[in-house]
């Protein structure tokens, strides 16, 4: 039985390597346009009109309208091979979804808390799709998973974990906090809920902030708990949950039958980047018998700075960390580390045993099957990404890309200050920046407030279909604000001073 050419064809590997450097070169071309800021960031699309413009038959070819407005790409020269059975050009393809998405990389994204990725980081990428190693077992991962481990452990003593300290990738914030929470139920329920269910004992619940990312609500709803799994406390005036607001929580759930088993913190909120002061916590957590989690997804990549480092005191207290490397390590996403002060805890989360899978005549072998610390079976080799960016740049290199963005978020908050015609929410901790437009014209209207969120909320919808620059909104208490992460250390100055000009001139318009 012999391989039929179109299979042949397929996975030639003169084929990858024709198109591999076609399509480098092509993004290459792509990034050093978003570096010199030509095109938009935000290539604007009526999402019905989107969606028209992506058929999976290739034939009739119908360039995007996208594409028509503005200045075509340089497409590279069509494959040398055969074009596909179907009709498809891959590379093509890819630089045309390039020239149409969102454009991380130009310096006047100011927007969510998505990096750049690092181009070494992004080569690693390709490289774990190539070899696939699902890493649930240490023999689908051979070089992965010691890798992952070894990252786990430099993430780690970077946070200043004691030894004793171990966790494990996963896919997203969102399942670090998930799994994290797991773990935690598993260790502080009072009762087997892996075995006997979630309702073989009482109702449990957390102390979470009053702001604290949507992935925490969703995932107390996941787990069963319902609206009372999260008893919300209050956050002060800098956005911050302290240990004053979780004692008041404390003694107003004293009443209720729900057993309190932790409390989640926040090191870097999603909302204002605000950290909550987790030495404070830890001691609550640690006098009342809590555990206490702390969503570093955003805020970790500050252990990497000595200018910053400070805000995340007592962070190595905490019983389990979520950290993203996909925020301020600059990896492409997903990923994310789940960090426990006891590696046996990495264990909890999902306690069962798959024995077609994990070595369970040998339980010391386990502990490489990664597959028995994570909700996913197969996963991307994600640590290589970090591993290969590490050695290639050193970690001084990560503290200056922190320090920078930080200091271009303390430049955009002074401009905002300095300027009449803007407000700041609050003095940016880190690299995110809530503030909003005050229309003069609005001094005087009858309901302030509402007229300022209306306005604001307009100006952001006008950023974002004009797209030459894209920043969010975000609603605080004191009202609707736009919202900047500086997440790109190729911004200047000047592109901050550029977008409040912006923002003034589409008011004008
Ligand atoms: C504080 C915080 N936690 C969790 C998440 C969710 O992370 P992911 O998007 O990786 O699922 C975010 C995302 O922005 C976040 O800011």
């Amino acid at each position: 039985m012999t391989v039929p050419p179109a299979i042949l064809e397929a996975y030639d590997p003169e084929r990858f390597r024709a198109d591999g450097h076609r399509l480098i070169d092509a993004m290459a071309d792509q990034l050093a346009r978003w570096h010199a800021r030509e095109g938009a960031v935000l290539p604007w699309r009526p999402p019905a009109e989107a969606r028209d413009e992506w058929p999976v038959d290739p034939t009739p070819h119908r360039p995007s309208a996208v594409l028509r407005g503005q200045a075509a790409p340089d497409l590279a020269a069509r494959s040398p091979h055969r074009p596909s059975a179907a009709g498809g050009d891959a590379v093509d393809d890819l630089v045309r979804i390039a020239a149409a998405s969102t454009a991380l990389a130009h310096p006047r994204c100011m927007a969510h808390q998505v990096p750049p990725p690092l181009p070494s980081a992004v080569l690693a990428e390709m490289v774990s799709a190539l070899l696939n190693n699902g890493m649930a077992v240490f023999e689908m991962g051979p070089a992965a998973v010691p890798i992952e481990l070894t990252v786990i452990d430099w993430m780690c003593g970077k946070l200043g974990l004691a030894a004793g300290a171990g966790g494990v990738l996963t896919s997203g914030g969102s399942l670090g906090n998930l799994t994290a929470l797991l773990a935690m139920r598993q260790a502080h329920a009072g009762f087997d809920v892996w075995k006997d269910g979630a309702h073989a004992g009482p109702p449990l619940a957390v102390i979470v902030s009053s702001e604290a990312h949507y992935s925490v609500a969703r995932t107390l709803r996941v787990v069963g708990w319902g609206d009372g799994g999260a008893i919300a406390a209050p956050v002060d005036a800098h956005h911050r949950l302290t240990a004053a607001a979780v004692e008041a929580a404390l003694a107003r759930a004293r009443g209720d039958d729900r057993r309190v088993i932790g409390i989640i913190a926040a090191a870097g909120s999603t909302a204002t980047g605000a950290f909550d002061p987790l030495d404070e916590l830890a001691d609550v957590a640690e006098a009342q018998g809590l555990w206490l989690h702390v969503d570093a997804a955003h805020g970790g990549g500050l252990a990497m700075s000595a200018r910053h480092r400070d805000k995340l005191r007592g962070i190595a207290r905490a019983d389990s960390i979520v950290w993203d490397a996909h925020k301020l390590l600059m990896m492409p996403a997903l990923v994310t580390a789940v960090l426990f002060k006891r590696e046996s805890h990495a264990y909890e989360a999902f306690a069962q045993q798959a024995s077609y899978l994990f070595a369970e005549a040998q339980p010391a072998a386990t502990w490489w099957d990664l597959g028995t610390r994570t909700l996913e079976c197969t996963k991307r080799m994600m640590a290589i990404e970090l591993w290969v960016a590490i050695r290639a740049h050193g970690d001084a290199w990560f503290g200056e890309v922190i320090d920078r963005q930080c200091e271009l978020a303390a430049q955009l908050a002074a401009r905002v200050t300095a300027a009449s015609d803007f407000e700041l929410a609050l003095a940016p901790e880190a690299n995110t920046v809530c503030y909003r437009h005050v229309d003069p014209a609005i001094t005087n209207a009858h309901d302030r407030a509402a007229a300022l969120d209306a306005h604001n909320r307009a100006l952001r919808q006008r950023v974002v279909e004009d797209g030459r620059f894209y920043i969010v909104g975000t609603q605080l208490p004191s009202g609707y604000h736009l919202r900047s992460t500086l997440m790109n250390p190729l911004a200047e100055p000047a592109d901050l001073d550029d977008l409040l000009d912006h923002l003034r001139a589409l008011c004008r318009a």
